[in-house]
């Protein structure tokens, strides 16, 4: 659970590098990541899909792409993460927190969320949010950082993400303490059946998981009931 002045701002700092960064720190296996959720999406044939926590657009844009028949919203409580989304062509974006959503009930297809819900201030009210604002069969996809399993991968990956990861982000972005925040949040969020678990007490039914990359990261899917 996240201070949300602080997420603001942090994300403020590093707005125009976020995406580079993102590319570098990952060698590039984020783009797929996010390729594999628009196919996921664009299987539902949805109306409309909102993305929340967008930021500077990378997983609204593949969906756009991917579904082009769609009405796609990037939504987001940063500003500037938001002028990064419209300048690289994101055509619709909504400035608001995720937690209160300026939509009424049963609107959306399908709700998405790219590494946000972990940087949001309340998880379970975040997901609540994302459930009312779902129409009633409406498919949820959450994707996000997650711990491996294996006690050497994991132990490789907590090397990179606490001592590696933040000195070369810092040399990007001259922000080192917002990348030492990062490896917080991944150690403290919920991954695997507690992220199922944690799903489903939102009112999800049908969750699946699909770890990416040994479980680096996680594809969490559900429905509405
Ligand atoms: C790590 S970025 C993810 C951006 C993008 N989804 C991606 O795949 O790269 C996290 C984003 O979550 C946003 N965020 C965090 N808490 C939020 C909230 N309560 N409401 C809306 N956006 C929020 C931040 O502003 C930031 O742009």
């Amino acid at each position: 659970m996240q201070d949300p002045k602080y997420v603001k701002d942090a994300f403020s700092d590093i707005a125009d590098k976020y995406v580079f960064t993102n590319h570098v720190l990952s060698f590039g296996v984020d783009i797929l990541w996010r390729r594999k959720v628009a196919k996921m999406v664009s299987s539902q044939k949805p109306i409309n899909v909102l993305d929340l926590a967008t930021g500077s657009g990378d997983l609204a844009l593949e969906i756009q792409k991917n579904c082009p028949k769609a009405e796609v919203i990037g939504s987001d409580f940063c500003e500037p993460m938001l002028r990064q989304a419209n300048k690289r062509g994101l055509e619709r974006t909504v400035l608001a927190d995720a937690l209160h959503l300026p939509f009424s009930e049963n609107y959306f297809d399908v709700v998405t969320v790219g590494f946000g819900l972990r940087n949001m201030a309340d998880w379970s009210e975040a997901l609540s949010e994302m459930f009312r604002v779902l129409s009633s069969g409406g498919y949820l996809i959450v994707l996000d950082f997650s711990l491996p399993k294996g006690f050497i991968g994991r132990r490789l990956y907590r090397f990179y993400l606490h001592k590696i990861l933040p000195v070369v982000a810092g040399l990007i972005t001259g922000k080192r303490s917002a990348y030492q925040y990062l490896g917080g949040t991944i150690e403290s969020f919920p991954s695997g059946k507690d992220m199922c678990s944690l799903i489903e007490s939102c009112g999800f039914n049908c969750t699946k998981m699909h770890p990416l990359n040994g479980g680096i990261a996680t594809i969490y899917s559900a429905k509405k009931k």
